[in-house]
């Protein structure tokens, strides 16, 4: 496919079949990422793969955050379960804790890394969505990964899956209104 078309067909999907994803493709596209432009070569990555335990966890504090929020019906309570289990893969994102220069440019890092891997999945008809939900970067998140704020800053989670739903394509703005030719 080419660039344009790829770039622009993509999709933030946040409906996903229960089909799994295959891992060596996860692995291909996670692999993939690392060819980001990376200033220093700080190689900040950090990817966690949820397994079912974790993904079990993270799904209650997601359902507890609603909590907090007033009160859910069951119903409401299964779409908060579901949004962490559903996807064939969830892959918590953090960056290596740095100076504020150094963090900021590892963050634009995992950006592009983040849209190599995307890009690369819709290729193959697989449907990615970067939240950053509160589950994905909560305090309670890093106990539960069993890793420490002191090392990392979760900045995110990439849900990996078929997608049940393509939503349409948010509009974006021309060109010109972003773009100021200097002399
Ligand atoms: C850093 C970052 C965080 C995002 N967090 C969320 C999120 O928490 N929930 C969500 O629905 N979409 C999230 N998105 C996806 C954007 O909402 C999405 O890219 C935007 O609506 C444009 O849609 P498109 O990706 O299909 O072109 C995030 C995107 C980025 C880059």
């Amino acid at each position: 496919m080419d660039l344009t078309k790829l770039t622009m067909g993509r999709r933030t999907v946040h409906n996903y079949h229960t089909e799994k994803v295959n891992d060596t493709l996860v692995e291909a596209a996670l692999g993939l990422s690392l060819w980001a432009p990376n200033h220093r070569l700080t190689f900040p990555w950090a990817y966690f793969w949820t397994g079912d335990k974790t993904r079990a966890q993270l799904a209650e504090l997601n359902i507890r955050l609603k909590e907090a929020k007033g009160p859910q019906s069951e119903i409401k309570k299964n779409a908060a379960r579901a949004n962490i289990t559903n996807p064939s893969h969830l892959i918590l994102m953090a960056t290596v804790l740095s100076d504020p220069a150094t963090a900021h440019e590892d963050y634009a890092t995992l950006a592009c890394s983040v849209q190599i891997a995307s890009l690369f999945l819709w290729q193959h008809q697989i449907g990615t969505k970067w939240s950053t939900g509160g589950h994905s970067t909560h305090a309670d998140s890093y106990e539960i990964l069993g890793i420490s704020s002191k090392e990392y800053r979760l900045q995110g989670a990439l849900m990996i899956g078929v997608p049940s739903i393509v939503p349409p394509a948010p509009p974006r703005p021309p060109l010109d209104k972003f773009l100021r030719k200097l002399t």
